[in-house]
């Protein structure tokens, strides 16, 4: 028997739910320390959440900062990333992965997808590398191995190859954090991780916000400076290298020191939602491999469908919200096109093929069957025309 559309409305996201859980009285009490205390900008509730993410990735050093773009671009400068170097990144992934790069003045290389786990394929990788070395005008200096929609890259093949050719690799994990690699989580897997807080990400604070992670004392030092301008821990006034404005604020540590409390039962009830879309789903639908002793943070579920933009019209006509994320590769957006060298035709058949359909923790399961339902009705029209 077909479930009923539930009467509440069914959300992509669910961005407000965890408060109830969590209480807002425990929100306002944090708020009310900190206008108490004054430290607005980087105050103590930023260096207890550096400690408690620290000790949650399992790494030495958390820095906490504005957003996961500037994560990205504090590690990159940290590494002294500049005009002239070569930094591979992934093209099926939201701008910022590749943004970063170009900020910094070095060369976004574009790498192809995996069609199955929609991350960076290392044999592409190293087709592209192989294609910088011949050209021979780029220094090789950096991989940024981005695990879309919550799921872990191949990093012990990308670790393989970016470390041979004297690469450092940077995990982007805005979309991972809580995600698991071989037994270790996100930001203990790669050489340095960045990821990002913003409200729809897996461990969200309300607005902008990110962090960076290393077991290397001295790249630690390098980030904590550039968030302030590059500024030398002697001397206030003497800034000793470039960097930025990437503080975070004290109000945002404070909510996501609060949403900390709730994010591992959130995790598992991620991967509840997510088992029972693996099961239930008909399989006309593509689904995202992980790979073997892996955990996605399922930021999102994303499927893949041959007619896409008929599934989604479908979904929404009965009240289903979903998104293609991302429906152009980066190397393929206007500002790119100087970078756009290859063609990319994995990423390309995934732009034009994912679909993100409902996954947040607190979506209840009469929304998951009457998803499921719905979905396989599509499909149960698609598979009795083609036979
Ligand atoms: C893969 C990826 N990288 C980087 C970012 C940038 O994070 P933020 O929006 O916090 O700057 C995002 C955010 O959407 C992302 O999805």
């Amino acid at each position: 028997m077909m479930t009923n559309k539930p009467s509440k409305p069914i959300n992509l996201f669910d961005v407000q739910a965890s408060q109830k859980v969590i209480g807002q009285e425990n929100f306002l009490k944090a708020f009310e320390t900190i206008l108490n205390h004054g430290g607005y900008a980087q105050g103590p509730e930023c260096r207890e959440l550096d400690e408690k993410l620290a000790a949650y990735s399992g790494t030495q050093y958390c820095s906490t900062c504005g957003s996961g773009t500037d994560a990205l671009t504090l590690a990159l400068m940290a590494w002294d990333v500049k005009p002239g170097d070569a930094v591979f990144v992934s093209s099926f992934t939201f701008v910022a992965s590749a943004e970063c790069v170009a900020i910094v003045g070095a060369t976004p290389i574009f790498v192809d997808s995996d069609p199955n786990t929609y991350t960076m394929d290392p044999k592409d990788l190293e087709k592209a590398i192989a294609n910088v070395k011949k050209e021979g005008k780029l220094n090789l200096k950096a991989v940024i191995a981005v695990d879309i929609f919550g799921n872990p890259c191949n990093y012990d093949e990308i670790m393989k190859i970016a470390h041979s050719n004297g690469m450092k690799v940077l995990s982007d994990a805005a979309q991972s954090y809580g995600s698991e690699y071989h037994g270790k989580r996100a930001g203990n897997i790669a050489d340095m991780t960045a990821t990002s807080f913003y409200p729809t990400k897996p461990l969200a604070g309300y607005g902008d916000g990110g962090a960076v992670f290393t077991n290397n004392v001295a790249e630690n030092d390098l980030v904590k400076s550039c968030r302030v301008h590059g500024m030398s821990p002697e001397d206030h006034y003497d800034n000793v290298r470039l960097g930025m404005t990437g503080r975070m604020n004290s109000f945002q540590a404070a909510v996501i020191l609060q949403k900390l409390k709730v994010f591992e039962q959130e995790l598992k009830d991620r991967y509840t939602i997510a088992k029972r879309y693996d099961d239930g789903l008909d399989a006309y639908f593509g689904k995202q491999k992980i790979l073997d002793n892996c955990k996605s943070a399922y930021a999102l579920y994303t499927i893949t469908c041959e007619d896409r933009d008929e599934l989604m019209a479908y979904l929404k006509e009965n009240g289903i919200p979903c998104g293609a994320y991302y429906p152009r590769p980066v190397n393929t957006q206007t500002a790119y096109a100087k970078w756009n060298t290859r063609s990319l035709p994995v990423c390309e058949k995934l732009a034009k093929t994912v679909l993100s359909i409902p996954m947040h923790p607190y979506l209840d399961k009469e929304s998951q069957d009457y998803v499921i339902e719905t979905m396989n009705a599509f499909a149960a029209k698609k598979n009795s025309k083609a036979a």
